[in-house]
């Protein structure tokens, strides 16, 4: 498939779009200061929170597994039977739980990941969400594939 350019000057901190790239819906997320803080709260209650798991580019190894902090970009397909998770649920949803930091959750089977696609431990998805390779053609243009 084609690489997919997008427009993210517009996307306000908080905010995220979907785009379809190889026919999978990719996630870009512009992350407040405070979902970046909340990786850090996660981090005890991840399964993998270093993304060892094979198959991640490199730079989806760091916490904030992104090229820049602000931008999370991921693949919208839990890892467990393929669901989308379509909504991010802010800290402390009370779907959730008070001591909920924020992320997603996938409706099917109950799997909960944080705002960089890291799944929660003991969750039924295996790994954390895929992270597409892509590269920033400029600060306002992002490339996917
Ligand atoms: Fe997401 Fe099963 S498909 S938890």
């Amino acid at each position: 498939g084609a690489p997919v350019e997008v427009d993210i000057g517009t996307l306000a901190p908080g905010e995220m779009m979907v785009v379809e790239w190889r026919g999978k819906p990719v996630w870009i997320l512009h992350r407040t200061p405070e979902m970046l803080a909340s990786l850090e709260k996660a981090e005890a209650r991840l399964a993998d929170p270093g993304s060892k798991a094979p198959q991640q580019p490199d730079y989806a190894h760091n916490h904030q597994r992104s090229l820049k902090p602000e931008y999370l970009v991921a693949v919208g397909i839990c890892t467990h039977l393929g669901c989308s998770p379509s909504k991010a649920f802010e800290a402390g949803d009370p779907a959730l739980g008070s001591d909920w930091p924020g992320g997603f959750l996938c409706p099917c089977h109950g799997s909960t990941f944080d705002f960089a696609g890291r799944v929660f431990k003991d969750k039924p998805a295996p790994t954390n969400l895929e992270i597409p390779p892509h590269s920033y053609l400029s600060d306002s243009r992002l490339l996917i594939g």
